[in-house]
């Protein structure tokens, strides 16, 4: 899908460099490491799964790239921005225009359908009808061409996250980021789920998908591991990447 990418500053690729990172709680009187130390550099349309137990700082990652939470030691550069020294004007327009978030839960308008749905994602600067027109031809890209008019509760799981999916790519905006977003569906649908967030990134946008499923994370290229706030492994998925018919449903 060749969207236009109004984040996209020319000349200034949609890269993540994080140099010690660490995101520290006060909880009583003693310091919780969400983060501790954490070094990752992201090159533009890399798609990276970022892999890791229950409270092992994933969702911390990922609210740090995207703007909606900041580190308590270290830096962040995304996109050319240096977030830790943004003004809130700045942060604003940066997750405006550069960064878009996919949850595990969907957050689909329960009143709304699928492409009232989208066009809420939409920028209506062209008007309503474009902005029909354009969530339209996002759901079709991720094969909801015949749901358009279909409530979220008349499609399946895997449905609703592409709804949501196709929301966060009507933007055009070049980074998507996923906290878990195959957490409430079935395996199969999980791994296809995955894959259509790997095709965003051969489209050129950069892509961090989140995932607790070792399994899963075997379809892709690069696997960061997390364990207690710290990344422990950064490569290929131990014992190569899969193909799908090679998974254990
Ligand atoms: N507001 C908070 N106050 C104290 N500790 C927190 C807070 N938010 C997260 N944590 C702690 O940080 C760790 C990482 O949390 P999180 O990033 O949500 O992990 P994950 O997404 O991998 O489950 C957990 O141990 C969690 O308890
Ligand atoms: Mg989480």
């Amino acid at each position: 899908m060749a969207a236009p990418h109004p984040g996209h500053r020319p000349g200034v690729p949609t890269t993540v460099d994080l140099r010690g990172v660490s995101r520290r709680y006060r909880v009583g009187s003693t310091d919780v490491y969400a983060l501790r130390e954490v070094d990752l550099e992201i090159d533009q349309g890399e798609f990276v799964v970022v892999l890791g137990p229950s409270g092992s700082g994933k969702s911390t990652l990922l609210n740090i790239i995207g703007a909606l939470d900041s580190p308590t030691e270290g830096s962040v550069v995304v996109a050319g921005r240096d977030l830790t020294q943004l003004s809130r004007a700045d942060l604003f327009a940066f997750r405006r225009d550069v960064v878009s978030f996919v949850f595990q839960t969907f957050n689909l308008f329960p009143t709304l359908t699928a492409l009232e749905n989208v066009q809420c994602g939409v920028e209506v600067g062209g008007g309503a009808k474009e902005a029909r027109h354009r969530a339209a031809e996002v759901l079709g890209s991720v094969g909801l061409a015949e749901r358009l008019d279909h409530y979220p509760s008349e499609l399946s799981g895997g449905e609703q996250q592409r709804v949501a999916i196709a929301r966060a790519l009507a933007t055009g905006n070049p980074l998507l980021v996923a906290d878990e977003p195959t957490g409430d569906l079935d395996f199969r649908t999980g791994v296809q789920i995955l894959q259509l967030l790997e095709d965003q990134a051969r489209a050129g946008r950069t892509v961090v998908v989140v995932t607790h499923n070792r399994e899963i994370s075997r379809v892709a290229d690069r696997v960061v591991e997390l364990s207690s706030g710290r990344v422990v492994s950064d490569g290929p998925p131990v014992g190569g990447r899969a193909a799908i018919d090679d998974l254990h449903w």
